[in-house]
């Protein structure tokens, strides 16, 4: 069985995905363990008390300095004993040491087909809004596992979505987390969660 915990800062509509998919056992093999978020008003956290699962908020405000927010933040997490770190929306950088303890067991999910539209100042409707200044036809989210750098781990799964007419920002948002995102991330899981994610020279390989 894979434990989970989910890292989240918003509305946390991905994690509902996650939480439905093992719930109908589209996700199979997998606990969800924890929720982690660094906004206590994140609609997330409600979410996450619906279905009983442990939850609790570790803010960077609440430090004094980066150091000391880190340390708790990395307490907080080995205390939950996750088999995988599930970025869901989770707008803080994960500080050196978590990346480097779990290292290829912390996945992220971003919002455009990397590497377009990503890597710093790239997040949530940032990303939606410079897709459509720049007119692409095509845009789509991304599942890769995080290392040192933002959003430059190895891909797991990509999954386009068309541009139509029209689109604001918010309306391509909702299009590529309703066609692509809640379907990509918990498929992402049940992958990892049954040994079908290998990473080869920093890439990875479906089996
Ligand atoms: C999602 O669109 C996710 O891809 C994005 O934030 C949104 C969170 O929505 N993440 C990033 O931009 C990370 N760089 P949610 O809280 O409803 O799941």
């Amino acid at each position: 069985m894979l434990n989970i915990i989910v890292l989240v800062s918003g509305g946390g509509t991905n994690l509902q995905a996650i939480i439905d998919a093992v719930e109908t056992g589209k996700i199979s093999n997998t606990r969800i363990s924890g929720v982690i978020s660094n906004n206590k008003n994140a609609y997330a956290l409600v979410r996450a008390q619906k279905h009983g699962i442990e939850n609790l908020c570790i803010s960077p405000k609440d430090f004094e300095t980066r150091a000391q927010f880190n340390e708790k933040f990395l307490e907080a997490v080995d205390g939950m004993k996750p088999d995988l770190i599930v970025l869901a929306g989770f707008l803080v950088v994960i500080p050196p040491k978590m990346t480097e303890r779990y290292r290829n067991r912390i996945i992220n999910i971003h919002p455009s087909l990397i590497p377009s539209f990503c890597g710093t100042g790239y997040y949530g409707l940032k990303v939606h809004e410079a897709a459509l200044l720049r007119g692409v036809k095509v845009v789509g989210a991304t599942v890769h596992f995080v290392d040192e750098g933002t959003d430059t781990g190895p891909i797991i799964l990509q999954k386009a979505v068309e541009v139509e007419p029209g689109d604001t920002p918010e309306i391509l948002q909702r299009r590529v987390m309703e066609q692509a995102e809640w379907k990509i991330l918990p498929r992402a899981i049940d992958l990892i969660a049954n040994g079908k994610v290998k990473v080869e020279d920093g890439k990875t390989v479906i089996l």
